[in-house]
Order: C-alpha cells, then structure tokens, then sequence
C-alpha cells in the first residue's frame, strides 16, 4: 500500500463524475471507465463519497443500507470490478463511511419510529419541554435540530437534515454495527476509509439549551470521541490503513490527537478554519472577500502546529461541500490559468496528503448558475427561504447562494467540448457549466502548458522529493500580505516555495529565504522563472518552488 505522505488523493463526488448508464446521474461503471485518466494523472487512492442505498436527501450521505449499492449507481459487481480494476492500476479505492447519522429511511430508524426499546437506544430520543424542544441546537442545514414524533412523544437528533438521524455511540451495540460495516467494506477490498463529520458523534450526559452558540460546543470533539475512534480503528485492524476523519469546528489540539501514529485513530483528518476566512463574522451566509492574512496565519498555525505536535493533515482547497477554490480565491477570468496553477503549488508542497477534488485539476470553476431553480442542494434550498425570512431581497439571496452554495463544486465533471461535456448521454441530474467548451479534459491534455499537466507534475514530484512528504516546514514573510512563502527542509534539501496570493504585481522584502542562487526550479507558472536569482518582484498570482541540495 502506497506510504500517505507520498501520497495524492483524487476525490470523486460519483453522482458527477461520469454516467455510464446514460440516466443523467454518475456511477461506479462510469469511474471504472475513467480509472486510465486517474492512473495518467499519477493519483495513489480514490476516495469515493457514498454509492450506498440513500434516498439522497443529501446526495447519499443519508445512508439507509449500509451494505448495499444504490441503484442509481449500480450493482455489488460494479463495485467489486472497480476495486480490482484499480489494484491493477496502482489505484486503492477510499469508501465513505457516513457514521455520525443515518437516514430516517434506514431499517434501525424505522424500528426506533415503531417504538421498540432497542432500536430507540440506537438514536438520541429525548422529552421535550412542553411543545419546546429539548434543546435550542441548531442544525448544520438551518432550523432547530430536533425533529418531534407524535408517536412516541419524543424528539430525535440531527445535526443536518431532518432525514438524518443522529447515531447514539454511547450504546456498545451500536460501535459494534458501524465496525461490522467497516469490516465489510474491507474484505471486498477497500483500502482506506474517509470518516463523515465523525468528530461529532460524542455526545455530551447532558443535553442543555446553548446560551451563545448553537450548540457545536457541546458535541464538538466531544468527550469520548479519542476512545471511539481508537476502538474503531483497533477493532477493525484498519489502523494500518490509509484513513482521514473530517473534522467539523476542530481544533488543532484534537487534531494531533486524532493523528499522532503512536494513539492509533486515524491517518490524517481534515479541518475547515482555512475555507472560513471569506465568511463575514463567521457566517457563511454573509458575503465577503478572502482575507488573505487570515489565510496565511491559519496556514503557517496548523502546518507548524501539526508539525510540532507530530499530527497530519490533509490539504485540500476542494471537496463536494465547497465552491471551487479558482472562483473562490484565485480568479476565474483573466488569471484562470496563472491562479489555478498557483493555489494549487500552493498546497501540493506543505506538509500532509494532498487532494484533488474532480475537476480542480482542470481549473473547473464556479456553476455559474442563475436562477434557484437550477439549484439542487438542500441546504443551498434551506438556506435562499432563511435568507429571505431573514430580510434579503431575492436578488440578494440568490447572490449569496451563487457564491456559497455546495453545487458549484458538484456541477458534472467536463470531459469534453460535447453537448453534455462527455458525462452522460441522458440528461444530466444538475446543469453543466457553458464553460465547459473550453474548460475540459479533452483540451487540456493536448495542452502541456495546461492545468491539467501542472497538477500532474505536483503529484509526480512529491513521490521524486523526499523533502515534500518528510521535510520540516518553516513559514516566512510572515507580515506580508500578499505572498505566502515557506520552507520545506531535511537532512538533504531544502525547497523554497513562493506564492503571490493577489491578481497584483508585488514587490516582496528581501530576505535570505529568497536566495535561490544555484536551486532548480521545480514548478512555476510563469515563464522565464529558471533564470530567477532572487525573487523580489512577483507578477499577478505568480508562484514558484525552488529546491538545493544542502
Ligand atoms: C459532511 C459531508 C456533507 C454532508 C454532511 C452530513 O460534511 O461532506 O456533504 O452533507 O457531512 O453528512
């Protein structure tokens, strides 16, 4: 099994990846078709999200069985296929294990809803005070977070949708049910687990009303949340494996406990603070520009934190629940292909496993859509009606959810200049971009210059340079505001990394960090960079890796 640190993950969102069956959505056939384009690219594993049975009020990550491939996906053969077709490749397949709820639909919900005792434990039922919930949590999808069944006179937790019920881990049998299903997925071959918001699923004894939140600080990272994952991983022999939790509302401190190897939890997990620094007061829902000193310090706090704390970190700009980083912070019009290719180097060479979520490689942008009704997401749908009950004007609303909603990340991946951009050949489940004449695989790949081939030389260069999975890192420049530099060094080198964050010409300050007499230039996106002796000025989003042998 490939080493993580060497390591780079391809992230694939299946609904939109490509439609092998022509009904409009993505499906295992159709990743088993495109495994050649991801051995091309030089990717190590492929984290799926879910495929399993869901009546996809969230796209899947309202799973009802477990152990089941939803149809509009496939079959159990597909599955088994693309596992084996991947062996063959080089390519271990990641699954998604979406543990912190299931659906309402799931078959332990349904006998919960029945009322029988056992099933009831498997959930959080609690008495609600008067016709008032039991607490004032809110949910990650808007609205209070407990649902109320007449029936039983009780409500049920959940932190997202109202269909996905919140697990209780505090009961035995339920560890023992999610650990069979980790068991499961690994005899058919899977060779690494990423963990669903899985620092959430500790709940507190106590569930009390939040006085100035909505109520993260009572579950987040929550009391017995270390012993759980140690069990899971220990019980399940995944500890060996490649495995990535992803932490909502983190801390750095619990994030080296999650991933110190000697604790024996996870791999590496994800954390968000970075992809916050363009929320206005912390609300997502109010626009405002990235602040790049934000950025910076957020950056050069975990990576060096991590470091010290002997934790691991994936890097990421991308996934399914983001906007796509080029529109974000880059720009997606006349720098396109400057700033993609930077905030790409950006990352590629700190410190932890690098992903590439579908279509970021080609430089794939922002849906670009306009009007709600082309919107598919619930919480994107939630979140336009509390926009407007909160007093904003339907323009206003609509703009927000342009910017922030996790469609523009889920938009089908755009293979080619083709009425459907080579996805499917039915109709597509959600709108494709117009860009996608010219945003697509097909173009770049006859383009050596293109996006496409920087991420492919990223990915190549971390398996040819020790010093990008091993070296130490060492944050400079510090005070500037535009360019975000660091070091990474070991015992034999030294790389040098340089990123101009803004669409600016800059002028940096000179410091001995810069000197790169004498280095190679091992990845840039502006011509003329092997000649550079002491960088100073840097041109609009220019970036630029220096490395020496020491
Ligand atoms: C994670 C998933 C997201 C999902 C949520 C609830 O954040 O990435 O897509 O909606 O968990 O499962």
């Amino acid at each position: 099994m490939a080493d993580f640190r060497k390591s780079t993950i391809y992230q694939i969102y299946t609904k939109s990846f490509m439609d092998a069956s022509g009904d409009g959505f993505g499906d295992i056939k159709g990743v088993t078709a495109r495994l050649d384009y991801l051995a091309w690219l030089g990717v190590d594993y492929v984290w799926l999200t879910p495929f399993f049975c869901s009546p996809q009020r969230d796209n899947g990550y309202d799973v009802s069985d477990y152990r089941k491939v939803d149809p509009i996906f496939g079959t159990m053969e597909d599955v088994e296929e693309l596992i084996a077709e991947g062996k063959k490749r080089g390519i271990g397949l990641m699954f998604d294990m979406v543990f912190n709820h299931t659906s309402t639909d799931h078959v332990w919900f349904q006998k919960a809803l029945e009322g029988d005792p056992y099933y009831m434990d498997y959930y959080i039922f609690r008495d609600g005070r008067g016709s008032l919930p039991p607490t004032n949590w809110e949910s990650k999808f808007g609205g209070n977070a407990w649902k109320y069944v007449p029936k039983l006179d009780k409500w049920y937790l959940h932190l997202y949708d109202e269909g996905q019920a919140d697990l209780n881990w505090d009961n035995p049998k339920v560890r023992e049910e999610l650990k069979d299903i980790v068991r499961f997925w690994k005899q058919k071959g899977a060779e690494g687990f990423r963990f669903d918001v899985v620092n959430l699923v500790s709940k507190p004894e106590v569930f009390q009303d939040d006085t100035h939140g909505d109520g993260r600080r009572f579950y987040t990272d929550g009391p017995h949340i270390h012993e759980y994952l140690r069990e899971l991983a220990e019980d399940t022999g995944i500890c060996d494996m490649i495995t990535v939790g992803e932490m909502s509302s983190t801390s750095l401190e619990a994030c080296i406990g999650y991933t110190k190897p000697e604790r024996r939890e996870l791999s590496m997990c994800f954390h968000f603070h970075h992809l916050k620094v363009d929320y206005k007061d912390g609300d997502k829902w109010e626009l405002m520009e990235p602040d790049r000193r934000k950025l910076k310090e957020l950056f050069a706090a975990w990576q060096e934190g991590m470091e010290k704390g002997g934790g691991w970190e994936a890097v990421f700009w991308c996934n399914h629940d983001q906007p796509r980083a080029v529109s974000r912070f880059g720009d997606d019009g006349k720098y396109w292909k400057e700033s993609a290719k930077m905030l790409a180097g950006a990352i590629h060479f700190m410190r932890g496993t690098p992903y590439v979520y579908q279509g970021e490689e080609i430089g794939m942008t922002n849906a670009g859509y306009d009007a709600i009704g082309q919107f598919r997401d619930v919480e994107s749908l939630n979140y336009y009606e509390i926009l407007l009950g909160r007093g904003k004007s339907q323009e206003e609303a609509l703009k927000v959810i342009q910017e922030r909603s996790r469609d523009n990340g889920r938009t089908p991946m755009q293979w080619d200049a083709s009425g459907n951009a080579g996805f499917t050949e039915g109709e597509p489940w959600i709108r494709i971009p117009d860009n996608h004449q010219t945003i697509n695989v097909e173009e770049e790949r006859k383009d050596e210059d293109s996006i496409l081939y920087f991420y492919r030389r990223l990915i190549a260069l971390r398996k040819q340079y020790p010093v990008i999975a091993q070296g130490d890192i060492h944050f400079f420049l510090r005070e500037d505001e535009h360019v975000l530099a660091y070091c990474r060094e070991d015992d034999q080198a030294l790389l040098t990394v340089v990123c101009n964050l803004t669409g600016k010409d800059c002028t940096v300050e000179d410091c001995e960090a810069l000197h790169v007499e004498g280095a190679a230039l091992l990845a840039g996106n502006y011509p003329g960079q092997e000649e550079t002796i002491a960088i100073q000025k840097l041109r609009p989003y220019e970036f630029a890796a220096y490395w020496r042998q020491k």
